[in-house]
Protein backbone atom coordinates (compact mmCIF):
# COMPACT_ATOMS: atom_id res chain seq x y z
CA UNK A 1 0.00 0.00 0.00
CA UNK A 2 1.26 3.60 -0.85
CA UNK A 3 0.66 6.30 1.48
CA UNK A 4 -2.51 7.39 0.03
CA UNK A 5 -3.85 4.13 0.08
CA UNK A 6 -3.16 3.60 3.91
CA UNK A 7 -4.59 6.73 4.74
CA UNK A 8 -7.79 5.63 2.88
CA UNK A 9 -8.05 2.86 4.66
CA UNK A 10 -7.43 4.57 7.98
CA UNK A 11 -10.09 6.73 7.27
CA UNK A 12 -12.74 3.63 6.46
CA UNK A 13 -11.87 1.91 9.45
CA UNK A 14 -11.89 5.03 11.88
CA UNK A 15 -15.66 5.47 10.25
CA UNK A 16 -16.94 2.10 10.68
CA UNK A 17 -15.48 1.52 14.25
CA UNK A 18 -16.14 4.91 15.58
CA UNK A 19 -13.39 5.97 16.23
CA UNK A 20 -11.55 9.39 17.16
CA UNK A 21 -7.75 10.14 15.82
CA UNK A 22 -6.34 12.87 18.25
CA UNK A 23 -3.08 13.87 16.85
CA UNK A 24 -0.57 16.17 18.66
CA UNK A 25 1.41 19.20 16.49
CA UNK A 26 4.54 17.24 16.46
CA UNK A 27 3.27 14.59 15.06
CA UNK A 28 4.25 13.62 10.71
CA UNK A 29 2.28 15.54 8.20
CA UNK A 30 0.57 11.63 7.07
CA UNK A 31 -0.60 11.18 10.31
CA UNK A 32 -2.04 14.85 10.35
CA UNK A 33 -3.71 14.10 7.43
CA UNK A 34 -5.78 11.34 9.09
CA UNK A 35 -6.90 12.83 11.95
CA UNK A 36 -10.08 14.32 13.68
CA UNK A 37 -8.22 16.88 15.77
CA UNK A 38 -4.64 18.37 15.28
CA UNK A 39 -3.38 20.77 18.55
CA UNK A 40 -1.56 21.52 21.08
CA UNK A 41 -1.49 19.89 24.46
CA UNK A 42 -4.76 22.43 25.79
CA UNK A 43 -6.50 21.90 22.58
CA UNK A 44 -6.21 18.10 22.91
CA UNK A 45 -7.27 18.04 26.00
CA UNK A 46 -10.75 20.12 25.47
CA UNK A 47 -11.16 17.60 22.16
CA UNK A 48 -11.16 14.28 24.38
CA UNK A 49 -13.73 15.86 27.43
CA UNK A 50 -15.54 16.32 24.36
CA UNK A 51 -14.94 13.70 21.72
CA UNK A 52 -18.23 11.69 20.60
CA UNK A 53 -17.07 8.09 19.89
CA UNK A 54 -16.06 4.23 20.94
CA UNK A 55 -12.36 4.58 21.18
CA UNK A 56 -10.02 7.64 21.09
CA UNK A 57 -6.52 6.73 19.15
CA UNK A 58 -3.94 9.67 21.12
CA UNK A 59 -0.95 10.19 18.29
CA UNK A 60 1.55 11.66 20.62
CA UNK A 61 3.27 10.78 23.84
CA UNK A 62 2.32 8.49 26.78
CA UNK A 63 1.25 11.85 29.33
CA UNK A 64 -1.14 12.79 26.25
CA UNK A 65 -3.65 9.35 26.50
CA UNK A 66 -3.49 9.38 30.18
CA UNK A 67 -4.87 12.95 30.02
CA UNK A 68 -6.92 11.38 27.42
CA UNK A 69 -8.24 8.35 30.02
CA UNK A 70 -9.05 10.92 32.62
CA UNK A 71 -11.20 13.00 30.98
CA UNK A 72 -12.85 9.76 28.84
CA UNK A 73 -12.98 6.88 31.12
CA UNK A 74 -15.41 5.39 29.70
CA UNK A 75 -13.98 4.90 26.00
CA UNK A 76 -11.52 2.83 24.88
CA UNK A 77 -7.94 4.69 25.17
CA UNK A 78 -5.04 3.75 22.38
CA UNK A 79 -1.70 5.38 22.61
CA UNK A 80 0.01 5.33 19.29
CA UNK A 81 2.99 3.91 19.92
CA UNK A 82 3.38 2.03 22.90
CA UNK A 83 7.14 3.25 23.81
CA UNK A 84 6.27 6.85 22.60
CA UNK A 85 6.96 8.40 26.32
CA UNK A 86 8.03 12.92 27.41
CA UNK A 87 11.52 12.31 29.19
CA UNK A 88 10.17 15.35 30.86
CA UNK A 89 6.93 13.65 32.69
CA UNK A 90 9.22 11.21 34.91
CA UNK A 91 11.69 14.22 36.00
CA UNK A 92 10.37 14.41 39.24
CA UNK A 93 9.02 11.62 41.30
CA UNK A 94 6.18 11.21 43.76
CA UNK A 95 8.11 11.15 46.90
CA UNK A 96 10.17 13.94 45.61
CA UNK A 97 7.29 16.36 45.53
CA UNK A 98 5.80 14.71 48.53
CA UNK A 99 9.06 16.46 49.90
CA UNK A 100 9.15 19.41 48.21
CA UNK A 101 5.56 19.73 49.64
CA UNK A 102 6.45 19.93 53.02
CA UNK A 103 9.44 21.82 52.17
CA UNK A 104 7.08 24.68 51.21
CA UNK A 105 3.83 24.66 52.48
CA UNK A 106 0.94 27.22 51.67
CA UNK A 107 2.21 27.04 48.01
CA UNK A 108 -0.27 26.08 44.94
CA UNK A 109 1.06 23.61 43.10
CA UNK A 110 1.33 23.73 39.70
CA UNK A 111 2.29 21.00 37.53
CA UNK A 112 3.54 21.24 33.51
CA UNK A 113 0.59 19.02 32.07
CA UNK A 114 4.13 16.79 31.04
CA UNK A 115 3.93 14.44 34.30
CA UNK A 116 2.83 11.62 34.74
CA UNK A 117 -0.28 10.62 36.24
CA UNK A 118 0.74 9.35 39.57
CA UNK A 119 2.30 12.72 39.84
CA UNK A 120 -0.67 14.40 38.63
CA UNK A 121 -2.07 13.06 42.05
CA UNK A 122 0.50 14.98 43.75
CA UNK A 123 -0.58 18.41 42.43
CA UNK A 124 -3.10 21.48 42.28
CA UNK A 125 -3.81 22.38 39.04
CA UNK A 126 -1.83 21.68 35.53
CA UNK A 127 -1.13 23.95 32.76
CA UNK A 128 0.14 23.75 29.53
CA UNK A 129 2.12 26.09 27.70
CA UNK A 130 -1.28 27.35 26.01
CA UNK A 131 -3.15 27.73 29.12
CA UNK A 132 -0.29 28.53 31.61
CA UNK A 133 -0.11 32.80 32.08
CA UNK A 134 -4.08 32.89 32.36
CA UNK A 135 -4.52 29.69 34.93
CA UNK A 136 -1.54 30.69 36.90
CA UNK A 137 -3.27 34.45 37.26
CA UNK A 138 -6.46 33.38 38.21
CA UNK A 139 -5.07 30.85 40.87
CA UNK A 140 -5.94 32.84 44.49
CA UNK A 141 -3.19 32.18 46.01
CA UNK A 142 0.20 34.37 45.26
CA UNK A 143 2.88 31.58 46.19
CA UNK A 144 3.54 29.27 43.36
CA UNK A 145 5.79 25.60 43.23
CA UNK A 146 5.62 25.21 39.42
CA UNK A 147 7.26 21.75 38.58
CA UNK A 148 8.69 20.47 36.20
CA UNK A 149 9.88 22.89 33.12
CA UNK A 150 11.61 25.49 34.46
CA UNK A 151 11.59 27.50 31.25
CA UNK A 152 8.22 27.31 30.86
CA UNK A 153 7.75 28.25 34.53
CA UNK A 154 10.30 31.32 34.65
CA UNK A 155 8.26 32.54 31.21
CA UNK A 156 5.13 32.79 33.21
CA UNK A 157 6.84 34.17 36.07
CA UNK A 158 7.71 37.86 33.80
CA UNK A 159 4.52 37.90 32.98
CA UNK A 160 2.66 37.21 36.24
CA UNK A 161 5.14 39.72 38.37
CA UNK A 162 2.76 39.63 41.18
CA UNK A 163 2.84 36.10 42.41
CA UNK A 164 6.27 34.64 44.19
CA UNK A 165 7.48 31.37 42.52
CA UNK A 166 9.63 28.39 43.58
CA UNK A 167 11.03 26.13 40.32
CA UNK A 168 12.23 22.83 40.73
CA UNK A 169 14.89 21.60 38.36
CA UNK A 170 13.98 20.21 34.90
CA UNK A 171 12.69 20.70 31.79
CA UNK A 172 12.81 19.34 27.96
CA UNK A 173 15.79 17.97 26.91
CA UNK A 174 14.52 18.47 22.79
CA UNK A 175 14.05 22.26 23.40
CA UNK A 176 16.88 22.70 25.60
CA UNK A 177 19.32 21.82 22.71
CA UNK A 178 18.65 25.41 21.33
CA UNK A 179 21.10 28.20 22.13
CA UNK A 180 21.22 32.28 21.98
CA UNK A 181 24.11 30.79 19.52
CA UNK A 182 21.68 29.04 17.17
CA UNK A 183 19.61 32.03 17.29
CA UNK A 184 22.85 34.48 16.33
CA UNK A 185 24.10 32.24 13.59
CA UNK A 186 20.41 31.90 12.10
CA UNK A 187 19.40 35.50 12.19
CA UNK A 188 22.60 35.86 10.39
CA UNK A 189 20.94 34.00 7.51
CA UNK A 190 17.85 35.39 7.72
CA UNK A 191 18.10 39.06 8.89
CA UNK A 192 14.47 39.74 8.18
CA UNK A 193 12.67 36.73 9.57
CA UNK A 194 10.89 37.04 12.90
CA UNK A 195 11.66 34.40 15.62
CA UNK A 196 8.73 32.11 17.24
CA UNK A 197 9.44 29.90 19.88
CA UNK A 198 8.05 27.66 22.64
CA UNK A 199 8.56 28.06 26.12
CA UNK A 200 10.03 25.36 26.80
CA UNK A 201 13.51 27.10 25.12
CA UNK A 202 16.02 28.41 27.29
CA UNK A 203 15.08 32.11 29.05
CA UNK A 204 18.00 33.63 27.27
CA UNK A 205 16.28 32.38 23.51
CA UNK A 206 12.93 32.95 24.77
CA UNK A 207 13.86 36.96 25.83
CA UNK A 208 15.26 37.06 21.76
CA UNK A 209 11.59 36.19 20.38
CA UNK A 210 9.40 37.97 18.34
CA UNK A 211 6.36 35.67 19.23
CA UNK A 212 6.45 32.77 22.43
CA UNK A 213 3.90 30.82 22.14
CA UNK A 214 2.56 26.86 22.20
CA UNK A 215 2.85 25.18 19.13
CA UNK A 216 -0.56 25.58 18.25
CA UNK A 217 -0.10 29.80 19.08
CA UNK A 218 3.17 29.83 16.85
CA UNK A 219 1.54 28.38 14.09
CA UNK A 220 -1.45 30.59 14.26
CA UNK A 221 0.66 33.58 14.89
CA UNK A 222 2.71 32.46 10.94
CA UNK A 223 -0.42 32.35 9.30
CA UNK A 224 -1.64 35.35 10.75
CA UNK A 225 1.50 37.37 10.73
CA UNK A 226 2.10 40.15 7.62
CA UNK A 227 5.52 39.02 8.20
CA UNK A 228 7.29 36.85 5.05
CA UNK A 229 10.15 35.23 7.04
CA UNK A 230 10.03 33.09 10.34
CA UNK A 231 12.52 31.05 12.39
CA UNK A 232 11.02 28.40 14.67
CA UNK A 233 12.19 27.40 17.87
CA UNK A 234 10.29 24.18 18.52
CA UNK A 235 10.12 20.63 17.23
CA UNK A 236 11.14 20.92 13.43
CA UNK A 237 8.05 19.29 12.12
CA UNK A 238 6.47 22.71 12.85
CA UNK A 239 8.45 24.16 10.15
CA UNK A 240 7.04 21.24 7.62
CA UNK A 241 3.36 22.41 8.56
CA UNK A 242 3.66 25.65 8.13
CA UNK A 243 4.68 25.11 4.89
CA UNK A 244 1.94 23.13 3.90
CA UNK A 245 -0.61 25.28 5.35
CA UNK A 246 1.08 28.48 3.92
CA UNK A 247 1.32 26.86 0.34
CA UNK A 248 1.28 29.93 -2.24
CA UNK A 249 1.81 32.68 0.45
CA UNK A 250 5.51 33.21 -0.43
CA UNK A 251 5.75 32.95 3.27
CA UNK A 252 9.31 30.75 4.32
CA UNK A 253 10.27 28.61 7.34
CA UNK A 254 13.80 28.04 9.01
CA UNK A 255 14.17 26.00 11.72
CA UNK A 256 16.30 27.48 14.48
CA UNK A 257 18.35 24.22 14.66
CA UNK A 258 18.69 21.10 12.50
CA UNK A 259 18.56 18.75 15.67
CA UNK A 260 15.49 19.93 17.80
CA UNK A 261 13.70 16.82 17.05
CA UNK A 262 11.37 14.75 19.71
CA UNK A 263 12.17 10.82 18.96
CA UNK A 264 9.13 9.81 21.15
CA UNK A 265 6.77 12.51 18.84
CA UNK A 266 8.67 10.67 15.78
CA UNK A 267 7.91 6.81 17.23
CA UNK A 268 4.76 7.11 15.99
CA UNK A 269 4.09 5.94 12.14
CA UNK A 270 1.45 5.56 9.48
CA UNK A 271 2.00 2.00 9.95
CA UNK A 272 1.38 1.83 13.95
CA UNK A 273 -1.91 4.31 13.16
CA UNK A 274 -3.35 1.60 11.04
CA UNK A 275 -2.59 -1.45 13.47
CA UNK A 276 -4.36 0.72 16.06
CA UNK A 277 -7.88 1.27 13.88
CA UNK A 278 -7.68 -2.45 12.99
CA UNK A 279 -7.24 -3.00 16.71
CA UNK A 280 -3.68 -4.93 16.70
CA UNK A 281 -1.48 -1.99 17.92
CA UNK A 282 -0.48 0.55 19.85
CA UNK A 283 -1.58 0.61 23.69
CA UNK A 284 -4.67 0.69 26.15
CA UNK A 285 -4.30 2.98 28.67
CA UNK A 286 -5.34 1.58 31.91
CA UNK A 287 -5.48 2.87 35.24
CA UNK A 288 -7.23 2.83 38.36
CA UNK A 289 -10.53 4.60 38.98
CA UNK A 290 -8.43 6.23 42.71
CA UNK A 291 -5.89 7.13 40.30
CA UNK A 292 -7.94 8.71 37.75
CA UNK A 293 -9.70 10.17 40.22
CA UNK A 294 -6.91 11.57 42.39
CA UNK A 295 -5.16 12.88 38.46
CA UNK A 296 -8.34 14.23 37.14
CA UNK A 297 -8.65 16.62 39.78
CA UNK A 298 -5.56 19.22 38.77
CA UNK A 299 -6.97 18.67 34.83
CA UNK A 300 -9.85 19.83 35.55
CA UNK A 301 -8.87 22.59 37.39
CA UNK A 302 -6.85 23.63 34.77
CA UNK A 303 -9.74 23.28 32.17
CA UNK A 304 -11.93 25.43 34.63
CA UNK A 305 -9.35 28.33 35.19
CA UNK A 306 -7.80 28.38 31.45
P1 LIG B 1 2.20 22.20 23.33
O1 LIG B 1 1.20 22.26 24.43
O2 LIG B 1 2.68 23.53 22.89
O3 LIG B 1 1.65 21.40 22.21
O4 LIG B 1 3.51 21.48 23.87
C1 LIG B 1 3.61 20.13 24.14
C2 LIG B 1 4.98 19.69 24.19
O5 LIG B 1 5.29 18.59 24.54
C3 LIG B 1 5.98 20.64 23.76
O6 LIG B 1 7.22 20.09 23.79
FE1 LIG C 1 8.50 15.97 25.87
FE2 LIG C 1 10.10 17.79 24.83
FE3 LIG C 1 9.20 15.81 23.30
FE4 LIG C 1 7.55 17.77 24.13
S1 LIG C 1 9.31 17.96 22.76
S2 LIG C 1 7.15 15.58 24.17
S3 LIG C 1 8.37 18.18 26.19
S4 LIG C 1 10.57 15.63 25.09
Amino acid sequence: MNTRELQDEINRLKKEKNICILVHAYQNHDIWEVADYVGDSFGLSQKAAQADADTIIMCGVRFMAETVKMLAPEKKVILSNAIAGCPMAEQISVEEIQELKKQYPGHTVVAYVNTTAALKTQCDVCVTSSSAVKVVKAIPNDKILFIPDCNLGSWVEKQVPEKKFVFVKGGCPVHLSMSTNHVKLVKEQHPNALLLVHPECHAEVTAMADFVGSTTEIMSFAKKSDAKEFIIGTENSIVQHLQFECMGSGKRFFPLSKTCICQNMKLTTLGDVYECVQGIGGEEITMTEEMRLAAKRSIDEMLKLG
